[in-house]
């Protein structure tokens, strides 16, 4: 379970975020919805300590990402994968480069058993086959694919996706959308969603929370609420 208590964050005297507080059980998703500019990655990357906060804490399964030592801080990190906007992946290395970047970088890995995990991985999210192409030779759709292999390369508890559909086309955006339900449904990944999506809100949120003027706000109906003012 992920619980963020009472976080805020500023930057340069303007408050993005003000003492927010939800939690997120186990093999649930949370989706939080806000229009650009909000603070959706700025929350995201507070949570997972990529950025530090100012106020509050985030536990992971009991375990505050502020009160640890550093040792604690990395095998917790390793039990999250973070599917970046817009995908971050490296242009000048191939798909199975991409995906096996975090494996090489944090375990000592033999060749065999590389290649074994990455084919584990291409069949998950649909792309066997593709190792050798470029970042560049996929369609957009494709490379969110690669980064949410990517994100699962660890084999993490918890994956925080950044705005995953955004930009795409209905057709690749529900492939993400499903292979998000079947990560958390089959493959038992709890986790959050930030996005400006309503659809994809409705069609993985266990609960759906709104971001705006740096307060979250539960919401139960996601289309009425949402356009309210
Ligand atoms: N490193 C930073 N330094 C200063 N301001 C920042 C920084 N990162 C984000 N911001 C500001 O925080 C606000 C929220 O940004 P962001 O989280 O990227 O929005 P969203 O992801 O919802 O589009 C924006 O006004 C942005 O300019
Ligand atoms: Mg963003």
């Amino acid at each position: 379970m992920i619980e963020v208590v009472n976080l805020s964050k500023h930057f340069n005297g303007s408050v993005i975020l003000d003492t927010i507080n939800f939690k997120v059980d186990d093999e649930k998703l949370v989706v939080i919805l806000g229009p650009s500019g909000t603070g959706k990655t700025v929350l995201l990357k507070s949570i997972v300590g990529l950025l530090a906060v100012d106020g509050g804490e985030v536990f992971f399964d009991g375990v505050s990402l502020q009160k640890v030592t550093k040792k604690e801080i990395y095998r917790i990190r390793k039990n999250i994968g973070y599917v970046f906007q817009g995908t971050a992946l490296f242009d000048s290395i191939n798909v199975f480069e991409n995906i096996s970047l975090p494996i090489i970088e944090h375990t000592s890995i033999s060749k065999i058993n590389l290649n074994k995990e990455i084919k584990r991985i291409l069949k998950i999210i649909g792309m066997e086959g593709k190792e050798r192409l470029f970042p560049k030779e996929l369609s957009g759709g494709m490379r969110r694919l690669v980064a949410i292999g990517r994100a699962l390369a660890l084999n993490p508890k918890y994956l925080f996706y950044d705005e995953p559909t955004t930009g795409l086309d209905p057709i690749a955006c529900d492939r993400i959308k499903a292979l998000i339900n079947t990560l958390k449904k089959d493959y038992k990944k709890s986790g959050i969603v930030v996005t400006h999506d309503l659809e994809i809100a409705r069609e993985v949120g266990d609960e759906v929370y709104m971001l705006k003027n740096a307060k979250i706000k539960k919401l139960k109906k996601i289309d009425k609420e949402f356009y309210e003012k």
